[in-house]
């Protein structure tokens, strides 16, 4: 039996899951890191401690799966999309890289625009040039540290970084390498009008690959590490969202998912790359080879609620209620004791401004409509319920261009509450799916790896093999009417603020 390890470089955590060929999940590991905040809208992380966790988890799943490393085919990783890894001509990291989550580049977008013509922009890239995306961040780079930015010799995204650690080689895949939006989405490739006008060099950017292709081998000194075989293929992986789309089965026409981590991302597969005079949507190549898809993007998901876990945690009465109960869990048992629409309670889920719709870097939280009614079971509630608000505005504008299905596959954390996933199917006014594999990006991960080494002859393959569906949530009529009512308020809430959230971080 031959076995594959699926990797996933996340934001809060890294985790590795070996498999084996029919999709059984033989065992899993996780290894978690600190997120750094030096200034308010800053995100940043050390490379070196995705690194350290990655031969932590893969020394760790080899040795519970009891699997001798010769039998494991190849390894697939996937991770947080869009960070800025930069590296001096040894390999070593000029400093701490800038996340998806960073808002500091507002300047440099502006500045891209001025470069290339707002339109035109969207029309070289298919995106908006967005305070998340690598290229403003090798900008920032050069305006404010240029003494770093003249010592680099490659730029990587996160689980490149942690491909150059494991084999030594520089590399990269499709899905990621457009969010760099230094890609020509169209044919695959980096953009030589995008780096000509930017003026950034191809020579520091990797070679880029399709996302099951093998592009590097384990080699000696990692193998050492972590216990896997030396020359055991990589594949090239995929962006964590892409990798997600795969491991849930997103890889044919009319197939949309909701993914609820730490950022919440609706997804659909797309036959060509869709291009949109406003890239209101993320316009990205797929992790299967030859194909698009469209993503929009909830910057603080399930990042919201651990903001509400880890500031002000659940409720006495709760925690009293059920003493053997954890965090989320008696979050999830306080929401299921307020109302749909929390009795008028309305929570924005800006934490860190917002990607989708708004691309507004500015845009913060906000409880709205406080009265004595509420008790905590009503602040808890309307987290699940402002962060589904906002992943429909991103199935909204993925309606408007035409892209519907009557079902939506939903995975990630989130999906394990039941209350949750209720609330997304009557906000969303659609059937709700959940799947028998839940691993996500790491999963996604391991069949492109399958893919890449031969056990699988395409990722659809691989997908109409393993993955199933388990069970599915119908939307509540009367929920789906109160909803609507809500939501229209939710949306002129953002129109309303959106000054004053400009002025607030100017002070
Ligand atoms: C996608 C995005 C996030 C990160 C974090 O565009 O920014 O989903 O990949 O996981």
């Amino acid at each position: 039996m031959n076995y594959l390890i699926g990797l996933d470089i996340g934001t809060t955590s890294t985790r590795a899951i070996i498999i084996d060929e029919d999709g059984k999940l033989i065992s899993s590991a996780t290894s978690e890191y600190p997120l750094i905040t030096p200034r308010p809208g800053w995100a940043e992380q050390h490379p070196e401690d995705w690194w350290k966790a990655t031969v932590d988890v893969i020394k760790k799943v080899i040795e519970k799966s009891k699997v001798s490393p010769k039998s494991i085919a190849a390894i697939g990783p996937s991770g947080q999309m869009h960070g800025s890894v930069f590296l001096d001509k040894d390999g070593n990291v000029l400093r701490p890289a800038l996340l998806w989550c960073d808002q500091r580049t507002q300047k440099q977008c502006d500045e891209i625009y001025d470069i290339f013509g707002y339109e035109n922009f969207i029309k070289l890239s298919y995106n908006k040039a967005l305070t998340g995306f690598t290229a403003p961040k090798v900008l920032w780079l050069r305006e404010n540290e240029p003494d770093k930015y003249k010592n680099i010799y490659k730029i990587l995204l996160p689980k490149d970084y942690v491909r150059f650690k494991l084999s030594g080689t520089y590399a990269t895949e499709v899905s990621d390498a457009s969010g760099t939006i230094l890609l020509d989405i169209a044919k695959r490739n980096w953009s030589d009008e995008i780096l000509k006008g930017l003026d950034i060099s191809r020579g520091v950017l990797p070679e880029v690959y399709e996302s099951p292709e093998i592009s590097a081998k384990v080699n000696a000194e990692a193998a050492s590490l972590t216990g896997l075989l030396e020359g055991t293929p990589i594949a090239g992986g995929a962006g964590d969202q892409a990798g997600g789309a795969v491991g849930s089965g997103i890889v044919a026409p009319g197939l949309i998912s909701d993914y609820l981590g730490t950022s919440g991302v609706v997804f659909s597969y797309s036959d060509c790359p869709v291009y949109d005079t406003q890239g209101r949507l993320h316009s990205f190549c797929h992790a299967v080879p030859g194909k698009w898809h469209l993503m929009g993007v909830t910057l603080a998901a399930a990042g919201s609620l651990k903001w509400y876990d880890d500031t002000f945690g659940p409720s006495r009465k709760i925690m009293e209620q059920y003493p053997d109960k954890k965090s989320y869990k008696l979050l999830d048992l306080q929401a299921e004791n307020a109302p749909a629409g929390s009795e008028g309670l309305i929570f924005l889920p800006y934490l860190s401004g917002e990607r989708t719709p708004y691309a507004d870097p500015y845009a913060r939280g906000v409880f709205f409509g406080i009265s004595y009614v509420h008790n905590q079971d009503h602040f808890a509630r309307a987290i699940l319920e402002g962060v589904a608000y906002s992943q429909l505005d991103c199935l909204s504008l993925m309606r408007d261009t035409g892209v519907n299905s009557d079902k939506i596959v939903l995975f990630g954390g989130g999906a394990k509450s039941r209350i949750w996933k209720q609330i997304v199917a009557d906000i969303f006014d659609t059937k709700i799916v959940t799947l028998n594999v839940e691993e996500g990006p790491s999963y996604g991960g391991a069949l492109l790896a399958g893919v890449g080494c031969g056990i699988y002859k395409s990722v659809q393959a691989a997908v109409s093999k393993i993955i199933k569906e388990k069970d599915e949530t119908s939307p509540v009529k009367e929920n789906v009417e109160i909803y609507k009512k809500f939501y229209g308020i939710y949306k002129s809430l953002y129109e309303d603020l959106k000054k004053d959230f400009v002025d607030l971080v100017k002070i």
